[in-house]
């Protein structure tokens, strides 16, 4: 524990991250691809002379403005804020493997913003070649910024063996290539890709949809066609992208997969698995609509049918980024980084050290005391006028340093409820279970080893027990 623990009740400090990151993902995915369409469709209005088309294309270049720029640049930043304050130790990691990485894509965000807001104002003030140029520059760096964030993104999940024989040594940056373009960086990059030139298509029916159906209806028609045919690139190839994505994935995720799918005959229906079927039928369903709403009535394209299908493309790219999460667990940086911080390598030396004697934030009055407990062979501790009680203090800070990350005391993946029922015996089992790690532990496959001296773990079972039963000390 490096850095201060963030507890946030009820939710917990993952789904601070998810919410924002979920919303983030939507609209940075539509940046990209939005910029795409936006340089093909004006070429096209263009080509064919259409001012009442170029018109519209112009109006969506506003709503495309305000919702990256401002909402889609706030989310960026607060994702920042909410995974420093959540997963310090893990962000630390990630920014000093890729200097490089971080600095590219902040210059493309640079040219990114500068494009859009000079394209935006140089409607009908330079020349129609300057300007599509000005779209194409945004369009490239756009699409650029999503390349360089794809390779990070990938490596949390597998960073690749190059990467790991080294971790640790000091020599990462030598690795750097090899970390970027790991195993998941090409079938991922497809996927988001594909993802991008979809929500492009979807977004664009807001803007058609307003469009007067009495008024202008065959401009109505023309473009809610033009953008529907947007989704067919994603409909025939994230079939082939996921496959290929699929097959690039460390063989523990592939079993956990496999396990979910042979196991759907029980009716037993693990997390992935939910999230898989949810997938498959999500997207049926989004292409069902696609293809009656905007190919065969496109005049009929009300707003609220735009915003429906947006919130369905919206739960998709929800669960999928749990289905990434769940996969990665117990990891933060697959084989590297356990969620709570401790990076693999470290959990033999705090096991025999002592996992708070490594942190700064508690006293070092404390820390001497503890570490007195702890190395006291069992005849002195007989010898002791009254036996050493575990103190709650320190379970809980047990607690928040390697449980907190995943669990909330009373809210989301409730601890309390997790272990309703149990006595401090029962309690034990389990956390001892959790501390041996065993090669054939079930939990081995979502949660990390708790690491610390015997002392550190039996004041965890008190800090759990006297959550649970409710007893003070
Ligand atoms: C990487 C995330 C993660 C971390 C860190 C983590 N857990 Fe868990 N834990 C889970 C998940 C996921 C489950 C399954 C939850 C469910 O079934 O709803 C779980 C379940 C449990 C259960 C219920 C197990 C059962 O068999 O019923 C207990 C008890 C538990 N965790 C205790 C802990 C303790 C104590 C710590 C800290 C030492 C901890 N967990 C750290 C993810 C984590």
């Amino acid at each position: 524990m490096n850095y201060p623990v963030w507890v946030v009740p009820v939710i917990g400090s993952g789904w601070v991250i998810g919410i924002i990151a979920i919303i983030h993902i939507l609209i940075s995915h539509f940046a990209v691809g939005g910029g795409i369409y936006l340089a093909f469709a004006e070429r096209k209005a263009r080509k064919e002379n259409r001012k009442d088309w170029l018109e519209i294309i112009q109006k969506h270049s506003r709503f495309f403005l305000y919702l990256t720029i401002v909402a889609g640049a706030m989310t960026g930043v607060a994702i920042w804020f909410s995974i420093a304050l959540s997963s310090p130790e893990a962000t630390s990691a990630l920014i000093h493997n890729f200097v490089l990485g971080w600095a590219s894509e902040w210059t493309f965000f640079i040219i990114e913003i500068t494009a859009i807001i000079v394209y935006y104002y140089t409607w009908n003030r330079v020349s129609a070649k300057k300007h599509e140029a000005v779209g194409w520059i945004y369009a490239i760096s756009a699409w650029m910024s999503l390349f360089i964030i794809n390779g990070i993104l990938t490596f949390m999940l597998d960073p690749g063996k190059g990467w790991l024989s080294v971790a640790g040594t000091g020599a990462e940056p030598s690795k750097f290539w090899e970390a970027f373009f790991n195993p998941t960086y090409f079938p991922s990059l497809l996927m988001r890709t594909l993802v991008c030139i979809t929500l492009a298509g979807l977004f664009a029916m807001v803007t058609a949809s307003r469009i007067n159906e009495e008024k202008e209806p065959k401009l109505k028609e023309q473009i809610v066609k033009w953008s529907a045919k947007w989704l067919m690139p994603a409909f025939a190839l994230i079939p082939v992208a996921a496959l290929w994505y699929y097959l690039m994935l460390p063989q523990a995720n592939k079993d956990l997969f496999k396990l979910g799918v042979s196991t759907i005959g029980q009716g037993i229906f693990t997390q992935l698995t939910r999230n898989a079927v949810f997938l498959i039928f999500a997207s049926i369903i989004l292409f069902f609509i696609a293809y009656v709403f905007l190919w065969r009535h496109p005049k009929s394209v009300k707003l609220s049918h735009a915003l429906l299908i947006i919130l369905l493309a919206f739960s998709i790219i929800g669960v999928t980024e749990h289905m990434r999460e769940m996969m990665r667990k117990p990891y933060v940086i697959g084989n590297y980084m356990y969620s709570n911080g401790i990076r693999k390598f470290d959990a033999e030396k705090f096991n025999s050290e002592g996992y708070l004697r490594n942190t700064i934030w508690t006293t070092e009055e404390s820390k001497t005391t503890w570490h007195i407990q702890d190395t006291m062979t069992s005849e002195e501790s007989d010898n002791l006028s009254s036996p050493i009680q575990p103190d709650l203090y320190r379970g809980e800070l047990m607690f928040r340093g390697q449980c907190i990350a995943c669990h909330t005391t009373n809210g989301y993946r409730s601890i309390s409820k997790l272990l309703k029922g149990r006595d401090e015996a029962s309690i034990r089992s389990i956390i001892d279970m959790l501390h041996e790690y065993k090669e054939d532990s079930p939990y081995r496959k979502f949660m990390p080893p708790l690491v610390g001296t015997k002392g550190e773990v039996d004041a965890l079972i008190k800090y759990l027990d006297s959550l649970i039963n409710k007893i003070d000390q």
